[in-house]
């Protein structure tokens, strides 16, 4: 398949059409970021890597951090014990939305909306000696890269504003669900989402999911083919909140966004993909992003469905 020509004629395709949307500002390191920012990256799972536009540029991950932290949390915790704690359905909330945690009494729908990742930042903090050094080893262990790191900025950031976030994990600890001390917790949750990488750095790490759970660069496991499988469930349900029917409608492929703009997806034992672009839909999602998949499924052909 030519990956590189087809990503030039999404490249183009793009700069033909409107695509608006907001910087998201309630974190307000994100809102200093420039708007105009396009960048694509696809590491096939073989080891070829194509890209265009701003695919080398670092970026604020945020919620796709909630994907690392789910594997890490396989790895750490018992799974069943896991499940206990966070269910594994589609919230069709927006990713910060209070309103379910009261009526399912601080259980959280799954682990990739904020209040199910705050549980697993839980588990991680309740495992793990030193959790915030040891999420970014595991992070650079599957990227295969000893460069990514937290920006400190983006953190203190959210930090001082996250007072939804600072609400849900009370609420949650109000049900018992929370075993940490909520502080420690969400200290932890905010550099996970602070973690700075660009469109390559994205897909070189995601391609583990499309590669069964083993590092591309030796073919060793470090997730298990079940821990895999599920991880890819997960992104295909709950990986766009609101608009994970959407997502899955008009690309059909697992995957997972971020407030700062980054989208990454895979095509299971083919390809991991990751795009960039900072300009939001009402739902919080990348537009050009989701369109960029859009088409790129639509031209190679290559959706699980
Ligand atoms: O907790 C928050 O609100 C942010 N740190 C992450 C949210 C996010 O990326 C949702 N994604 N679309």
């Amino acid at each position: 398949m030519d990956y590189q020509g087809i990503l030039n004629v999404i490249e183009d395709k793009l700069k033909g059409e409107k695509l608006d949307g907001e910087v998201a500002t309630y974190i307000p390191e994100l809102a200093k970021v420039n708007p105009d920012k396009l960048g694509m990256h696809l590491t096939s799972v073989i080891g070829e890597e194509f890209h265009f536009g701003d695919s080398e540029e670092r970026f604020s991950i945020q919620s796709i951090s909630k994907v690392m932290s789910l594997a890490l949390a396989f790895i750490t915790e018992e799974e069943e014990k896991i499940w206990e704690r966070v269910d594994v359905e589609p919230s069709g909330d927006p990713f910060n939305s209070l309103v379910q945690l009261e009526h399912e009494r601080g259980i959280p729908r799954n682990p990739l909306i904020n209040s199910g990742a705050l549980v697993i930042c839980d588990i991680l903090v309740s495992h793990l000696k030193n959790p915030k050094q040891e999420y970014l080893d595991f992070v650079r262990k599957i990227a295969g890269n000893t460069t990514i790191d937290y920006n400190e900025k983006v953190a203190k950031s959210e930090k001082a504003e996250g007072y939804n976030n600072r609400a849900m994990i009370n609420l949650i600890k109000g049900y018992g669900n929370i075993d940490n001390d909520v502080e420690e917790v969400l200290d932890f949750y905010f550099d996970t989402c602070s973690l700075s990488m660009s469109c390559r750095e994205l897909a070189q790490t995601f391609v583990i999911f499309a590669n069964q759970g083993k590092l591309l660069q030796n073919q060793k496991r470090v997730l298990s083919e079940v821990h895999t499988k599920r991880i890819n469930a997960i992104m295909q349900t709950c990986g766009f909140y609101d608009e994970a029917g959407e997502f899955s409608f008009r690309v059909g492929l697992p995957g997972k966004s971020g407030v700062g703009g980054g989208i990454v997806a895979i095509y299971p034992n083919m390809y991991s993909v990751a795009v960039w672009s900072p300009k939001l839909n009402e739902k919080g999602n990348s537009t050009a992003g989701m369109r960029a998949l859009e088409l790129l499924t639509e031209i190679t052909g290559s959706s699980i469905f």
